[in-house]
């Protein structure tokens, strides 16, 4: 994808996982990154190791998504250290594992906020800039679990990855005549922390059910992520791009 060479971008919750392998492969291909996460000490880390992989400009933030104004400061940051925001990746997540009876009022607002309300805090504050440069591409991680419910998805993590996928097609149909493009990726179950949460039982039900008998890894989801940002995609949107082994054909 050599049209994305130039860009700079924004990838939530990169500090480790799917936003990191996301971070590098964009910047491998010539754009500057933006990474923020809680994990302040770990991001650092990864930003040192991706100025060093591909040569390319890194600026971390270190601070909680569902603060509007702390996420308004660093697109401020980025856009004034890198000049523009062309590519927008939604990725933080989190996802408590527990049956309904243990959720908590308090817990289910906190997933939506991460996994939902956070997306719309950022996609507020870059679609400014991205309708004045009449190009923009902004890209949800949602979930398999969004599409299907899940296998071993808590509930309130599988309904915030639901409204992603909802998120994503309005977004799509507002801002898409000033060449901004909105998408979501639903990855199956992924190599990470957040599957290695899961057992090792589930996880092999999961690699039975696929058709490529494997997890899959953060760079599968970040190729996709590529491809959805590159200028060659600028006709796809408001779609959902499955990254799932073929566990889930629909
Ligand atoms: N791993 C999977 O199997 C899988 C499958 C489908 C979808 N997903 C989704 O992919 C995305 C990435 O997941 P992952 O597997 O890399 O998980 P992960 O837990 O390894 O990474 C998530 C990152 O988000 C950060 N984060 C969480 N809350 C935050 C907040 N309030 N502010 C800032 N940063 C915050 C975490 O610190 C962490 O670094 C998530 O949205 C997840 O729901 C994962």
């Amino acid at each position: 994808m050599e049209s994305l060479r130039g860009m700079s971008a924004i990838i939530t919750g990169s500090a480790q996982g799917m936003g990191k392998g996301i971070a590098l492969a964009l910047a491998h291909r010539g754009v500057n990154v933006a990474i923020c996460d809680v994990k302040k000490d770990v991001l650092e880390v990864t930003a040192q190791e991706i100025r060093e992989a591909t040569g390319q400009k890194v600026i971390t933030g270190a601070f909680d998504i569902t603060d509007e104004e702390a996420v308004k400061s660093f697109v401020s940051k980025v856009e004034a250290g890198f000049g523009k925001v062309d590519i927008l990746v939604n990725n933080a997540g989190i996802h408590p594992l527990k049956p309904i009876e243990e959720i908590e009022s308090k817990e289910w607002d906190l997933v939506f906020n991460v996994n939902v309300k956070a997306s719309f805090f950022f996609a507020k504050a870059v679609i400014p800039g991205m309708r004045v440069r009449k190009f923009g591409r902004i890209i949800s991680i949602s979930s398999e679990a969004g599409k299907n419910g899940g296998t071993v998805a808590a509930l309130h993590y599988a309904a915030s990855k639901g409204a992603v996928l909802a998120f994503v097609r309005n977004l799509a149909q507002q801002v898409g005549a000033d060449g901004i493009t909105v998408n979501a990726i639903a990855p199956g179950r992924i190599a990470t922390a957040m599957s290695g949460a899961v057992s090792p039982e589930e996880n092999q039900k999961f690699i039975n059910n696929s058709i490529t008998k494997s997890l899959g890894t953060p760079e599968d989801v970040a190729y996709a992520v590529c491809y959805l940002a590159s200028k060659e995609a600028s006709f796809v949107t408001a779609e959902t791009m499955a990254v799932n082994g073929g566990t889930l054909r629909d």
